[in-house]
Order: structure tokens, then sequence, then C-alpha cells
């Protein structure tokens, strides 16, 4: 993803991929109104690539989280690594996001961002690298700040003006986002030499927006409009246009400024909306626009990878940029967790997806996984090729057409915000997410269970086995908190008695 796809495009004009003869298999064909695409694997057993970007070598380059910088040939399958970054602390998260300088011929830098160990301490650091002869050389720390090994974001580009805008997690702090002395939860804005830039809102400062939690998206329109996508807690991930000094108002502000306490706030504080909101959430990553004439429904779309509901969104905008006129869903839960997307010259769309991560779906990692797919417009050259391929036609899914409506109530609930973390069979993430079959809240009194899922764990003591809080979630309607309790006490509780929407609203009025 990244301003890189787009920027370079110029660059490459003399090579673009429109006549080359892709050899690999279409896996899948999508139907997308009157376009065919097919869906092929153009290279597999990667390390959790994080960011994938289209270079001015028509390579896609590519970083992973162990370390490794490399450089992908899209025709051939070949990868070349440019070096291997040994003092990448990798928990959790590690090696992140990448930016390519637009102008590599004058200015030959490569700019990524990864958490080390300083002495004990988790920092977040920004490197540049200097790129020749095929090798990423010279590492230079442009910026780093005490860190954390989740909720790191990140996500780099370089806007036209040649600054770089580097987005940044709140790091499982969320006041932090709000303290404009720190520099997690923020886009930060940066010279290529890591000074800062004079026309920052604040003189001085890095910061040119506050107010996230965990930015994973960062794009460029060809208009110069830059947008973010970011994770919500347990409500309210966000699409947002950045503007210079704005604040976008996380932790106090979740999703549209529509609570009393959150109006509260907006009238002391001014908090910038996002362009779209999503609970149940998806869990957003890597984003990229797609300004192309390859695939005529895509035009003028942010493509935006998700995590946890494990596809490619289509938000197709509006001409001035500024409102989603429609989402479609491509590769539903079909190669798992997509973490990064990029646009060729050529207007092929590449993902990689993201299933040796440390918080994998059902049935993931496969045997060969990463891998990156290419997703391309069907011609009539191609179809030889598709009919010894095995087919599997699918079709566009519309946003929120879920089919689910044979489950139990309290197994969608379950499904939809509990899932991502204690995972479908309840038995969480060793070390992270507390399994609900061997608990005591679970298979005790409702009395107690309710009142934790309503408030959450921040600000309590973490429960022995866990490393991070369980969200509040008092934005559940009494039936809908009553059926998830009944389930789970069922499921993995094996306590038959029902629990009532009455309980939950006597638990409510004690607060
Ligand atoms: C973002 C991840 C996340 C989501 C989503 C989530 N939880 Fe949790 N949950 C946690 C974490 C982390 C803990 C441990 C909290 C602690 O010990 O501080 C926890 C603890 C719990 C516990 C107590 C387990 C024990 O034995 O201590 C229960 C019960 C529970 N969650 C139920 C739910 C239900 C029901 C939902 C959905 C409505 C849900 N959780 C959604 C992360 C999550």
């Amino acid at each position: 993803m990244g301003s890189g796809c787009r920027k370079q495009s110029s660059l490459s004009r003399n090579t673009t991929a429109t006549n080359i003869n892709f050899k690999w298999p279409v896996e899948r064909v999508i139907t997308v109104d009157s376009t065919r695409l097919g869906v092929s694997t153009i290279i597999t057993n990667l390390n959790v690539p994080w960011e994938i970007t289209w270079g001015p070598d028509n390579q896609i380059w590519c970083t992973e989280q162990d370390g490794t910088i490399s450089k992908i040939n899209p025709v051939t399958g070949e990868k070349k690594v440019l070096v291997k970054i040994t003092d990448v602390y990798r928990k959790r998260l590690g090696l992140l996001s990448m930016a390519l300088h637009p102008n590599m011929k004058k200015w030959p830098y490569v700019f990524v961002n990864y958490t080390y160990l300083k002495g004990e301490v988790i920092f977040s650091k920004l490197v540049r690298y200097t790129y020749s002869h095929e090798a990423l050389t010279q590492p230079k720390i442009l910026l780093e700040f005490p860190a954390y090994y989740g909720h790191m974001g990140s996500r780099v580009v370089i806007a036209s003006d040649g600054k770089i805008m580097w987005a940044t997690g709140d790091g499982a702090e969320a006041t932090n986002a709000q303290d404009t002395n720190l520099l997690s939860g923020k886009v930060l804005r940066l010279n290529i030499d890591g000074t800062i830039p004079a026309d920052n809102p604040v003189k001085g400062s890095p910061v040119w927006a506050s107010g996230f939690r965990v930015p994973q998206g960062m794009v460029y329109n060809p208009n110069g409009m830059l947008y973010i996508a970011e994770h919500g807690d347990a409500t309210d991930d966000e699409v947002n246009i950045i503007q210079k000094g704005h604040n976008y108002g996380w932790p106090q502000v979740q999703g549209f400024v529509d609570l009393p306490e959150e109006k509260a706030y907006h009238t002391a504080h001014t908090i910038t909306e996002p362009l779209k909101a999503w609970t149940p959430t998806i869990a957003p990553a890597g984003m990229d626009f797609y300004s192309k004439n390859s695939i005529p429904e895509l035009q003028n779309s942010l493509l935006l990878t998700t995590l946890k509901e494990s596809d490619l969104r289509v938000l197709q905008l509006n001409k001035e940029g500024t409102a989603v006129v429609s989402e479609k869903i491509l590769l539903d839960q079909q190669y798992g967790r997509l973490r990064d997307v990029c646009v060729s010259p050529a207007g092929d769309v590449y993902v990689s997806t993201s299933n040796r991560d440390w918080n994998p779906g059902p049935g993931f990692p496969q045997p060969t996984d990463d891998r990156i797919i290419r997703i391309f417009k069907i011609t009539d050259k191609d179809k030889l090729n598709l009919a010894t391929a095995p087919q599997n036609f699918v079709t566009a899914t519309p946003a929120n057409s879920v089919s689910e409506a044979a489950l139990p109530a309290g197994q969608v609930v379950y499904q939809q915000y509990c899932a991502s973390c204690h995972k479908a069979d309840g038995n969480g993430v060793a070390g992270t997410f507390p399994s609900l079959r061997s608990s005591g809240k679970v298979s005790g009194e409702p009395k107690d269970l309710i009142p934790f899922i309503l408030k959450g764990s921040s600000g309590s003591k973490k429960t022995e086995g866990s490393e991070s809080q369980m969200p509040a979630f008092h934005f559940l309607n009494d039936q809908q908190l009553a059926e998830v309790v009944t389930y789970i006490r069922s499921e993995f509780g094996n306590i038959k008695s029902g629990t009532t929407a009455a309980q939950v609203a006597e638990a409510r009025s004690l607060k």
C-alpha cells in the first residue's frame, strides 16, 4: 500500500506489466458487475508480510515481520532479499511498514518502522536506509520513542511535498493518543533527514494529527488527500481523512460523535469525525487507492484489507473523495487474514496475507502461508489459461450480508463481538486472551459475570495468563448481552440455565 504504489507509476511507464504473460494458474474468478477478475497466488512461504508496495523497478517491495526486506518479481515469483535487519524485536510485532521515496533516482531512500529493544525497553523507530546495488545499507534512525509489542500501528507514506508521514499506535495505553507530548497514537510528519518541518502545527513537534488507536492503513489519493484506516476497541473501526492539527478523538470519542460524553468532549476539544465507522469491528489493515482504468468497478475507491473479517473492502468514494458511497467485499474469508494491498501501474491489485502472525483465524496458517495474491481483469487472452485452471466462481458479496440466520442469537453476538479474541471455540490465545472454557467467571454467577462484560477490565488488575485488557460492552443492548451470556455459559461453562434481559437491566442499574 502507501503512496509508493501510485507515485512510482510515472517512473515505470516504459515497462508496465500489461503485455506480460503471467504464468500463474487462476485460482478463483470473481465477478464484479460486468468485469471478471482472476485471482492467482504469486508467492508463498512468506513470514507475515506487513508492507507490500510497488517499486520503480516493477517489483513488489515487501517487509516481513522477522526483519526481512525483499523485492518480489510479480511475473516470476522470484524473491530477492535486500537486507535482513537483525535488531528487530519480534514479539507480536517486529518489522512493520515501509515507504520508498517517490523519486528514488535522486533520493534513493527507503523508510521503515520496527520495534527493537533499547536496553530493557521496547522502542519503535523510524529508520532510513539507502538503496544501491540491490541492497539496503546505511541505516539512519530518524525518530524513535518508547513503545510496546501491541497497538503500534503502523504505516509510513511519503507525501507529494516529499514529507514523511508516519502513523503510530497508542501502545495499548489509550491516554497516550491525546497527549501531544507523546509520539504514540499520532500521525507524525518529518523531513526526509528526520528534522521537523517548519510548517508543522506546533513548532518543534513532529505531531501532525492526534487521537488514534491502531492505524494500519494510510494512503494519498491523486488529489493529495490523506486517508487513514484504524482499529477501534470493541466498536468503531474507522476510516478518516487526515488534516493538519486535527484531533480524531480516541479514546474519548469512538466513531462518530454520538454519545452524550462524546458530545461534551467534542464541545471542549473539536473532534474530526470519520468518513466511515464499523461496528461490529472488522480490524482494518493496509489500504491503497485505485485510480486505474483496468478494473472500472474499482475506480475512485479505497481498497482496504481486513484481518478479523479476512476480506478486501472496496470503498467507493464520491467525486470529491469526502464520502464513502458504497462498500463491496471481495475474497470473503478465502485466504485468511489480509494485511496489505498495493496497485500496479497496469491496474492489477496485489494483496498479502497475515496468517502466521500472533492471532490466526480458525484453519490457519495453512502450510504454505503467508502469500501474495494477484487480482486482475480477465481478458480474452486469459481464457485459454482459465479453461485448464480449477474454477471457483465467486460473486462480490454486498457488505453486511452475513449468512448467520441459522445460528442461535447468542452465537451471532459472540461471533461478532467476542470471537476475534476468545476464538470461536472459546479457547482464546495463550498468554493474551484467556480461555472461557476453564473460566470461573463464566461458570460463576451471572450477577458477577454481567458487570464484568459491561465494564471490561480496563483499570482492573490483569488476570494471570492475559497480557491485554477486555473492552467494555455496555453499548450492547440488554437482549444481546443476555443472549451472549447465555451462550458462553452454556457452550463453554456447560451451564444450561439461561440469563434474561431483565437480569442484565438490573446489573446495569446497579452500576
Ligand atoms: C479485544 C479482545 C477481547 C474481546 C473482543 C473480548 N474479550 Fe473478553 N477478555 C479479553 C481479555 C484480554 C481478558 C482478560 C482481562 C484481564 O484479565 O484483565 C478477557 C476476559 C474475559 C472474561 C473473563 C475470563 C476470566 O476467566 O477471567 C470473560 C468471561 C470474557 N472476557 C468474556 C467476553 C465476552 C462475552 C466478549 C464479547 C461480548 C469478550 N469477552 C470480548 C479480551 C477480549
